[in-house]
């Protein structure tokens, strides 16, 4: 019998997913480009030999897919996956799919999407979230393209994803890019939520004098109440985890800079193009980029004047509570930029699905998700999460936690970059008369740009004078 599926490239995820999908009794084809990993991959996996056939010529493992053919591919996302597309096109007919599973911009996604209608073959941009484990055992796949390829994967992406009270953790969100771009938002979000869990825990460290047992204690106790979610777990996890050379807390003997590949920034770019602003992204995009900058931060310490003023430590409660109000503002602000590119793109993007497939496999799963999703069907005041009757009702017991976590940190010199952009979010957003006529004016009076009245309609311009 042929091969219900192709997996092509045996990478971390790749491999993990071929596995689950011959774990779950599909047929898999696979190979790789090199090809001495095939041997070492299809040696490892003794137990699913019958459900791998392992290739090693591309057009042998072609042919070894069952047609309408459905070829996964998991290899770095940008050239190397036009290159696959190039090299692959010719070998296949009419109906084939080929799923790029990585973490592509959307932008390409489209593109790629564009110079496959009319040919007779399928392009499928798929966002798969889970990490390692999760691609192995039930990952969250945010899945985009045409109803055919869907319905060709549709069966075994159902049978490998994460399961939610037994619902399946995939969707097919709508078309070209709309996959890839849900994934790219569900990384925003993750490193909003990633930068607030640090925050925390940097107060907890540098203003609480706490070690990072003890912080890794406060983030497991958190983990069983309204937080629950993945990151607290695995934070808590880690800050326990002892790195064997140094007998020290790993998280001691780990560099304060952190790396990015991609998807942060992608969802910032195309929040601004969209006239959003995921602020809380934002900072956490920024805090990574500066704390790149160790050489220039050590020597400032000493070179910036103290300007520190004293202030409390704020209570576990209140950090508690400032975590929860920070989570569901980020997630609010992620969600807006979701529902603008659904407008912008057409895409009729089902925001209670997207949050229902979010409630596991990935790495943002959390308890919040769950009632995000309620959130969502029963309709949303303005289009706004943050107007839900629940997040409403949460955040006036929350804000005023995060309001006195963000000024003691303010006072004391701590950085909350996400944090006080998701209060300053939420003041803004509460705020019916803000400050934009002042903007406003200043743009008329030196440009001449027009206001518009509160009394009237139309535009109109300042009596400025000789000003
Ligand atoms: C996931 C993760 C995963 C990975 C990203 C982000 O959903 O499984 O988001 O895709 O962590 O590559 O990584 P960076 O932090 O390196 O941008």
């Amino acid at each position: 019998a042929k091969a219900d599926i192709g997996v092509y490239g045996l990478g971390t995820m790749g491999s993990a997913l071929a596995l689950n999908l011959a774990d779950n009794g599909f047929q898999v084809a696979v190979t790789n480009r090199e090809t001495d990993w095939i041997e070492s991959f299809v040696a490892e996996a003794q137990d699913l030999q019958g459900n791998l056939v392992a290739k090693h010529d591309l057009q042998d493992f072609v042919d070894a897919i069952q047609t309408p053919r459905t070829i996964l591919f998991m290899i770095p996302s940008g050239a190397p996956m036009d290159a696959m597309i190039e090299t692959i096109s010719p070998l296949l007919s009419e109906g084939d799919t080929i799923i790029d599973g990585g973490n592509a911009d959307f932008n390409e996604t489209i593109r790629r999407s564009k110079t496959f209608a009319g040919t007779g073959l399928h392009f499928v941009g798929m966002g798969v979230s889970g990490g390692e484990k999760g691609a192995r055992f039930g990952p969250s796949m945010m899945v985009g393209g045409t109803d055919h390829s869907w319905s060709q994967l549709r069966p075994m992406a159902e049978a490998i994803a994460a399961k939610f009270e037994g619902n399946p953790c995939v969707a097919h969100l709508g078309p070209d890019g709309a996959g890839h771009f849900v994934k790219t938002v569900h990384n925003g979000i993750e490193y909003a939520d990633m930068q607030m869990i640090a925050e925390i825990y940097g107060m907890l460290r540098d203003q609480g004098g706490q070690d990072a047992a003890a912080i890794g204690a406060v983030f497991g106790d958190w983990n069983t109440g309204p937080l629950q979610s993945y990151l607290i777990e695995a934070s808590s996890a880690a800050l326990h985890a002892i790195d064997e050379k140094t007998k020290q807390p790993v998280v001691d003997v780990i560099l304060d800079k952190a790396g990015s590949k991609g998807t942060g920034r992608w969802t910032l770019i195309e929040a601004l193009k969209l006239g959003q602003s995921a602020s809380t992204i934002e900072a956490a995009m920024g805090a990574r980029s500066w704390s790149s900058e160790k050489e220039m931060r050590s020597e400032a310490e000493t070179l910036l004047a103290e300007t520190t003023q004293a202030a409390s430590v704020p209570s576990l409660s209140d950090l508690h509570d400032a975590m929860q109000a920070g989570r569901i503002l980020g997630h609010a602000q992620g969600f807006r930029v979701l529902q603008a590119a659904s407008d912008a793109f057409e895409w009729a993007l089902d925001m209670s699905k997207i949050a229902e497939i979010w409630r596991a496999g990935c790495i943002i799963r959390s308890a919040l998700l769950d009632e995000l999703m309620d959130a969502f069907q029963n309709g949303l005041p303005h289009g706004h999460l943050i107007l839900a009757p629940a997040m409403r009702e949460t955040l006036a017991k929350t804000v005023p936690a995060l309001r006195r976590v963000v000024a003691a940190a303010a006072l004391s010199g701590q950085p909350m970059p996400a944090l006080s952009a998701a209060l300053v979010w939420y003041d803004t957003m509460a705020l019916g008369r803000g400050t934009a006529n002042m903007i406003q004016a200043q743009r008329d009076f030196f440009g001449h740009h027009g206001f518009a009245r509160i009394d009237a309609t139309g535009k109109h311009h300042g009596d400025w004078g000789e000003a």
